[in-house]
């Protein structure tokens, strides 16, 4: 009874001393598709002067590429848009549900995935594209993996419209400066 009461108080104060909204972007191989919204999100974080409030981070479903750089094809399409990838491929784990804010999947398939593992509620396991303005109904984001580079700028067309919306979502949720 002690323990339980214990770690109720423990959990109120690491709710209240949580400063720092952590979102992830999640995709299959986090070498493509969610290395670039992390750039993107990051660049725009950054330049709103949010740096110190939001953490970015991506992840794959897979741990098929774990350690490696993104794919050259997508830090080339970034680079032509001034954002630099250098993010290294690790494995979305059921544990990080307790450590994000907000888990945005790229497609369909990854938001089936993270949903087996358990653990996500609702309000933090999204789709990526549910945020996009222009998404007409279609909420994957294509894998541009097996296809040619136009498929790497189509993208960042997506993620480029996207991201300043998901922002949009977070901003009222960010904790009041001390
Ligand atoms: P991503 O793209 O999920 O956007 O990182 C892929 C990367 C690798 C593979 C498939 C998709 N693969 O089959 O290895």
């Amino acid at each position: 009874m002690q323990r339980h009461i214990l770690n109720t108080f423990m959990r109120e104060i690491n709710l209240e001393m949580k400063q720092v909204f952590e979102v992830s972007f999640v995709c299959l191989g986090n070498i493509c598709r969610s290395p670039l919204a992390q750039g993107v999100f990051e660049s725009l974080v950054a330049r709103e002067g949010l740096g110190d409030q939001i953490s970015t981070s991506s992840a794959g479903v897979s741990g098929w590429h774990t350690g490696q750089l993104p794919d050259a094809r997508m830090r080339e399409t970034a680079r032509q848009k001034g954002i630099q990838l250098n993010s290294r491929a690790r494995q979305f784990k059921p544990a990080d549900f307790n450590r994000f804010d907000l888990v945005l999947a790229m497609d369909q398939t990854n938001l089936s995935a993270l949903e087996q593992m358990g653990g996500a509620s609702d309000k933090k396991l999204r789709l990526f594209r549910s945020f996009d303005p222009m998404n007409n109904g279609d909420l994957d984001m294509p894998d541009p993996y097996y296809g040619g580079n136009q498929g790497f700028e189509y993208v960042y067309q997506i993620v480029a419209r996207t991201c300043p919306k998901i922002l949009e979502f977070i901003r009222p949720r960010l904790a009041p400066l001390k």
